[in-house]
């Protein structure tokens, strides 16, 4: 892989894509976690897994005083995971256990379908069998609330991405995506989360990669914010083009980062801040 000129960031970037290129998705996990050992030390993968508040204990503060605004957005979840199909069932038929426990198992590999599914596509899937309306992927109001309140359902269980047989391509892209520097700023993903981590951008501190998708749909401006929303606000700081939320690229790239996080405890509907500056 060439590393043309480019800012020093980026560039380390691009050389840990270069290493990384040959490894196995659980060495793609251990090297990005040594890197950000060596670069925050003391701190470990649960702590990353608070994002800014790790480096900013007023945030922490501000976090556990909103901890109760996801009541309204998990009510109307609640609504939409219970509410009757014309056929008699509902979107709690339609997964184990009524949903409990499940969400650490996405975003997952379909054998059959040979791509990756995520949360929300398993319940537009559901819909679809039982010949419902689908759901809106990007809006807050319907997939947002019904993700957050099955999300609930699996608070503290740990996240446990699998890649199988079939699924390292997607995997693979996920990775390139996140390391590849893209969009008018020439910024990777790493970066900022990988070799950014801890520093300031704008008005916040850096969350690490590694426990960046514990805690979705966040709840900002009262709003359920998804994973791939919030990926979408970075690519638009990058300069680069948003894929739409539920492309392909975006749902490899959740992939991708859910993986880093296996082993972290799933935390529904955690408060964020309002939206930094870009
Ligand atoms: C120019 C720096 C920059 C780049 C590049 C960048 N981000 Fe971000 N990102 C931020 C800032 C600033 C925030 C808000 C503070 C925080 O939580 O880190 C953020 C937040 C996030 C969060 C939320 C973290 C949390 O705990 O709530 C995720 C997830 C995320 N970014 C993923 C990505 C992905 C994936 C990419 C690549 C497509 C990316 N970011 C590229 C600056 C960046």
């Amino acid at each position: 892989m060439r590393c043309p000129s480019l800012a020093r960031l980026a560039a380390i970037a691009c050389s840990l894509a270069a290493v990384a290129a040959i490894a196995a998705p659980s060495a793609d996990r251990d090297q990005v976690r040594e890197r950000l050992q060596a670069l925050l030390p003391g701190m470990s993968p649960a702590d990353f897994a608070l994002g800014s508040a790790a480096f900013d204990e007023g945030l922490r503060a501000q976090i556990e005083q909103n901890a109760g605004a996801a009541s309204p957005v998990l009510e109307e979840g609640a609504r939409i995971w219970k509410r009757k199909f014309r056929d008699g069932r509902s979107l709690a038929s339609c997964f184990p256990n009524g949903g409990r426990r499940i969400a650490g198992a996405y975003p997952q590999f379909h054998p059959r379908l040979k791509l990756v599914m995520t949360l929300e596509m398993a319940i537009n899937q559901c819909l679809k069998i039982h010949r419902e309306a689908l759901l809106e992927t990007a809006d807050p109001k319907t997939m947002g609330a019904v993700t957050a309140y099955l999300r609930s359902l699996s608070d503290g269980r740990r996240i446990a991405v699998r890649v199988p047989a079939g699924a390292q391509a997607s995997f693979e892209q996920g990775r390139r995506f996140y390391f590849s520097r893209l969009g008018q700023r020439n910024f990777a993903c790493a970066s900022c989360h990988v070799q950014g981590a801890g520093k300031r951008y704008a008005d916040a501190a850096l969350s690490p990669a590694i426990g960046q998708a514990t805690h979705w749909p966040v709840i900002r401006d009262g709003m359920a914010v998804s994973l791939q929303g919030q990926i979408r606000e970075c690519l638009e700081r990058m300069g680069a083009a948003p894929f739409p939320a539920g492309s392909e690229e975006l749902n490899n790239l959740e992939y991708f980062l859910t993986y880093l996080s296996n082993g972290l405890a799933i935390k529904a509907n955690a408060w964020r801040a309002p939206r930094a500056a870009p």
